[in-house]
């Protein structure tokens, strides 16, 4: 069997937590080749194609769309499914989510179409004392920034040049993200796998590895663990992957944010997550996805 892992350009082979699947899935019998998403690949010659590291798909949205309608017009296997990785590629599935009673972050949602009130309109209006700004096609903390005590002019000018160019989303600024860290429920094949807490460095608010940020293995009680089941029950496709972010505050769970199109899995924190990885994909391309997430 034939799978290629979907990745991008800048990166030569596979993430470390990739390869860890890619060695089970090649145990099992199967060739995993890494083929960036953005290459003139002949998807038809694989029996699937899964997206892993595609992480720079927020650069060109259109154009991995367009890449996502090929495979589909192609008819070639795709896990997570388009329609899935098309409602994740923009956080406006958070919008959904809330609607739908999913505790989210306090969020205002800036179209470039419509005239906008100041951030620090913004922040008094909901009683915010810091924010965070983000584009809401966006990866890896990606334009991503935060205010620091009060809104300053250089606050607001960095504000409108990045709501000039597409929809970005103000939220308010979560202090028990940093402080206490920010948990990651992965969930493989429809069924709970493993838990990490990620922290920020010393001084930074963002949890990414690129900012110097670090994810330990964390033990996850069933009562950690329900928030993050009842959240993917709303999710209406099926999947592989999904994984799970967000902070528990005075014992209640908030959602930051649901990555079901390219997350870090992080397999590399638990012993028996890679092979888990490789059954449920071989699961699903079998044609018995009914322990699939749906
Ligand atoms: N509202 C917030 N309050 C505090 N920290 C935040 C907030 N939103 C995001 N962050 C931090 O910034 C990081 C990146 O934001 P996130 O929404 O997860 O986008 P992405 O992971 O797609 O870049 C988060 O992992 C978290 O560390
Ligand atoms: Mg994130």
């Amino acid at each position: 069997m034939q799978v290629a892992f979907a990745t991008h350009a800048g990166l030569t082979g596979l993430s470390p937590s990739d390869q860890l699947a890619a060695d089970e899935l090649e145990h099992r019998g199967v060739t995993v080749t890494p083929v960036a998403w953005s290459a003139p690949g002949e998807w038809q010659r694989f029996d699937a194609v899964v997206i892993r590291a595609t992480w720079d798909y927020y650069t060109r949205p259109d154009d991995f769309r367009d890449w996502l309608q090929l495979l589909e017009d192609s008819g070639v296997t795709l896990w997570n499914p388009a329609p899935l990785a098309r409602w994740n590629m923009n956080k406006g599935y958070l919008r959904d989510l809330s609607r739908r009673g999913v505790h989210t972050v306090p969020t205002e949602w800036i179209s470039p179409v419509e005239p906008s009130p100041s951030l620090d309109q913004l922040a008094r209006r909901r009683g915010w004392a810091d924010v965070v700004v983000k584009p809401v096609v966006s990866a890896n903390a990606n334009q991503t920034w935060r205010t620091n005590g009060r809104i300053r002019k250089e606050d607001e000018a960095r504000f409108r040049e990045l709501a000039s160019r597409g929809e970005v989303m103000v939220q308010q600024f979560i202090a028990e993200l940093a402080n206490e860290g920010e948990w990651s429920f992965v969930f493989l094949g429809g069924e709970f796998s493993h838990a990490a807490l990620k922290l920020p460095a010393q001084g930074d608010f963002r949890v990414q590895a690129m900012y110097g940020g670090t994810a330990a293995a964390v033990e996850a009680s069933a009562e950690y663990l329900e928030p993050a089941r009842s959240i993917l029950k709303n999710v209406p496709w099926p999947w592989l992957y999904a994984r799970v972010d967000g902070c528990f505050i005075t014992g209640k769970f908030l959602l930051v944010e649901l990555e079901m199109l390219e997350p870090d899995l992080l397999l590399n924190l638990d012993g028996a997550a890679p092979a888990r990885f490789a059954e449920s994909l071989l699961r699903l391309l079998a044609g018995r996805p009914e322990r699939a997430g749906t």
